[in-house]
C-alpha cells in the first residue's frame, strides 16, 4: 500500500482519482488547492502527489518545486490539460516523474502511477543495496584495523546522509548492565548533550527495552507511553530503532530530522531503510567483537604456551642434568640389572620431555615473532649422520632402524641455519619412529639438484597419513589421530615449526604418503648449494 495525494481543483477528477487508486490497494487524499495540498503534506508524508498543472492560487509547477524543497523522497507525476511540450519539459526538469495528458483513461493513470511507485520503491532499494554494500567493505576494513567506536561513528554517518537525517545518535548497551551508552553522534545534538540512560528510560530507552523500531511523526503526543516526557519542540520527526543480534541487544539507533533544517517527516520507507542499516550493523558489531574477542584469547593462549613451555624447561633441565652426572657412577655403583634398566628408563624419558618442552618453546617463540635465520655454511651429510646417531636410542626402543642414505665419508657443504635444519630433521625423524611399527626402517638423506639448490627426505614405512590431510598435518595442534586415546604423544605442532623453519629459508617442504606403506618428507632449499 501507497500513500497517494490527489490535488485538483475539479471536484470529478478528484474523486475519479480516488475511486481507482482506491480499488488498486492504496491510501488516498485529496485537495482543491496547491495551498491545501501544501498544508496535508506538511503534516503527513507521502509517497506520489498526482497534481494538476493549472490551478487557481499556487499552480502545478509552483508546487512541484516547493513539494521537491520539503519533501523530496515524494514522487511529483502532474495532469495537464494544455499538452504543450514547454509545460511538460518545465515540469520534468522541476523534477517531476512524469505527466499525464487530460482527459486520461483510468488505465492511464494505473500505468503511470503504477511505474512512479515501482521506480520510487527501487530508487529506495537501490539506494539502500548501496549503502549496505559500503558497509560490507567498511566491515571488512573496520575488522582489520578500527575501533567499534570509530566504526560506529562510521556508519552513523552513512545512515545520517543515505536517510536525510539532520542528526543522530548510536547508543550501545554495556554488557551485563541495563545501560545505554551514547558511541557515536552526529549533527546538532548539543543542545541536550545525549547522555547515558537506563534500559527503560526515555525514548531510546524504552525502544531498547521492547526491542520494538519506533517512528515518530507527529510530536509524542500521540504515544501514551511517553506523556510524561518533555517533546523537544526543535524535532520534526524520527526513528529510533533497537540493534539486536540473534535476541541479543546490542544498542540503539536514533535518526532525528529538525523544524529548522530538513523539516519534512520521516516515513514508513524510511523506518525500513534504517531496518535494514540496523541489521547489517549488528551483524559488523558481532562480527567485530568476536574478532576481537578471538585476538585476545589467541594472545592469551600464545602467552600462557610461553610460559608453560619455560616453566617447564627450568626444572627439567636441572634434572637432566643432574641426571647427566649422576648417570657416570650410578652406572658403575649400581650393579643391579633392574637397577640400571630404571635409570636408563629416566633418561630416555627425560629425553622424549626436552623434545616436547622444545616443540612448545619453538611454537611460542613462532608465534610471538618471526623466525630468524642465522645463515652459515655447514656440511649437511654431517649433520643427518649426527642426528641420525642422537635418535638410536629413541629408535631403538622400537628396533627401528634409523639408516642415512648418503655413504659414510660424504660430504654436503650448504648456506643455511644449522640449528634450524638440524631441528627439522629431528622433528622428522622423531614422527617417523613415531608413525612407524616396530621393526620398522627409517631412511634420511640429501642430494644435490640443478646445480644450486639442495634437497633432503626422510622415508618410513610406517602407517602413512590419508592424501586429503596432506596439507592439514602442517596447521598448528592438527594430529591425524586427534583423539585422547591415541597411542603417541605429541602437540600437534612438530610440522608447523618445520614448515615455519623452511619458510624462514624461501625452501619448500612437500610429502608422498601411502596408507600402511609409508610416508616420505621431502624438504627444498633453493640456493643453498655450495660444493662438495
Ligand atoms: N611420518 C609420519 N607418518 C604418519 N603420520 C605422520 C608422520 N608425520 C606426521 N604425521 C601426522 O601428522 C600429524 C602432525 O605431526 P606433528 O605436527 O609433528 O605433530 P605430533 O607429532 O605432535 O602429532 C601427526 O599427528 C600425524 O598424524
Ligand atoms: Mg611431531
Amino acid at each position: 500500500m501507497h500513500k497517494i495525494l490527489v490535488i485538483d481543483d475539479e471536484a470529478g477528477i478528484q474523486e475519479l482519482c480516488q475511486r481507482v487508486l482506491i480499488q488498486e490497494g492504496h491510501a488516498v487524499k485529496t485537495a482543491s488547492s496547491g495551498e491545501e495540498g501544501l498544508e496535508i503534506l506538511a503534516k503527513e508524508g507521502f509517497d506520489l502527489v498526482l497534481s494538476d498543472l493549472r490551478m487557481p492560487g499556487i499552480d502545478g509547477i509552483k508546487l512541484l518545486k516547493k513539494i521537491k524543497e520539503t519533501n523530496p523522497e515524494t514522487e511529483v507525476i502532474i495532469v495537464t490539460g494544455q499538452a504543450t511540450i514547454e509545460t511538460a519539459i518545465e515540469a520534468l526538469k522541476g523534477g517531476a516523474f512524469d505527466y499525464i495528458l487530460k482527459p486520461f483513461n483510468i488505465s492511464e493513470l494505473i500505468s503511470a502511477s503504477k511505474k512512479c511507485l515501482d521506480y520510487a520503491k527501487l530508487k529506495r532499494q537501490e539506494n539502500v543495496f548501496r549503502e549496505t554494500t559500503y558497509l560490507y567493505q567498511l566491515a571488512q576494513e573496520a575488522l582489520k584495523t578500527k575501533s567499534e567506536k570509530a566504526l560506529l561513528e562510521f556508519i552513523l554517518t552513512r545512515m545520517v546522509k543515505s536517510l536525510n537525517a539532520d542528526a543522530g545518535s548510536v547508543f550501545i548497551v554495556i554488557p551485563g548492565q541495563c545501560r545505554l551508552v551514547p558511541m557515536a553522534v552526529y549533527g546538532d545534538f548539543s543542545k541536550d548533550k545525549e547522555s547515558e540512560m537506563k534500559v527503560g528510560e526515555k525514548i531510546a530507552g524504552w525502544v531498547a527495552d521492547k526491542r520494538t523500531p519506533l517512528l515518530i511523526q507527529d510530536g509524542l503526543e500521540s504515544f501514551e507511553q511517553f506523556k510524561k516526557l518533555i517533546s523537544r519542540p526543535e524535532i520534526v520527526s524520527a526513528v529510533v530503532s533497537p540493534i539486536v543480534n540473534q535476541g541479543m541487544l546490542l544498542g540503539v539507533v536514533c535518526l532525528n530530522r529538525f523544524k529548522y533544517q530538513t523539516n519534512y517527516v520521516f516515513t514508513d520507507h524510511d523506518l525500513e531503510s534504517v531496518q535494514v542499516f540496523v541489521f547489517h550493523t549488528a551483524l559488523i558489531i558481532t562480527a567485530m567483537r568476536n574478532q576481537l574477542a578471538a585476538i585476545e584469547l589467541d594472545n592469551l593462549k600464545t602467552e600462557f604456551l610461553a610460559n608453560v613451555s619455560h616453566e617447564l624447561r627450568t626444572p627439567l633441565m636441572a634434572i637432566s642434568g643432574a641426571m647427566e652426572l649422576l648417570m657416570v657412577f650410578a652406572k658403575a655403583l649400581i650393579d643391579n640389572e633392574k637397577g640400571r634398566m630404571f635409570l636408563d628408563m629416566i633418561s630416555r624419558n627425560i629425553e622424549r620431555m626436552r623434545y616436547l618442552v622444545n616443540d612448545l618453546l619453538d611454537f611460542s617463540r613462532m608465534e610471538t615473532g618471526i623466525i630468524k635465520v642465522l645463515r652459515e655454511p655447514f656440511d649437511i651429510c654431517q649433520v643427518i649422520r649426527e642426528t641420525a646417531q642422537d635418535l638410536v636410542v629413541r629408535a631403538g626402543e622400537k628396533q627401528i632402524t634409523v639408516q642415512c642414505d648418503n655413504s659414510s665419508g660424504e660430504k654436503m657443504d650448504i648456506m643455511a641455519d644449522r640449528e634450524r635444519i638440524k631441528q627439522v630433521l629431528i622433528n622428522l625423524i622423531i614422527n617417523s619412529i613415531k608413525f612407524t611399527a616396530n621393526g620398522g626402517v627409517v631412511r634420511v638423506g640429501c642430494y644435490a639438484k640443478n646445480g644450486s639448490d639442495v634437497e633432503f627426505y626422510v622415508k618410513d614405512n610406517g602407517i602413512g597419513i590419508p592424501e586429503d590431510k596432506f596439507d592439514k598435518i602442517f596447521e598448528k595442534f592438527y594430529q591425524v589421530d586427534g583423539s585422547v586415546s591415541r597411542v603417541q604423544q605429541g602437540f600437534g605442532l612438530g610440522l608447523a615449526i618445520v614448515k615455519a623453519i623452511i619458510d624462514a629459508h624461501g625452501g619448500k617442504i612437500t610429502v608422498e604418503s601411502e596408507i600402511n606403506k609409508g610416508s616420505s618428507f621431502t624438504v627444498k632449499l633453493p640456493g643453498s648449494f655450495l660444493g662438495k
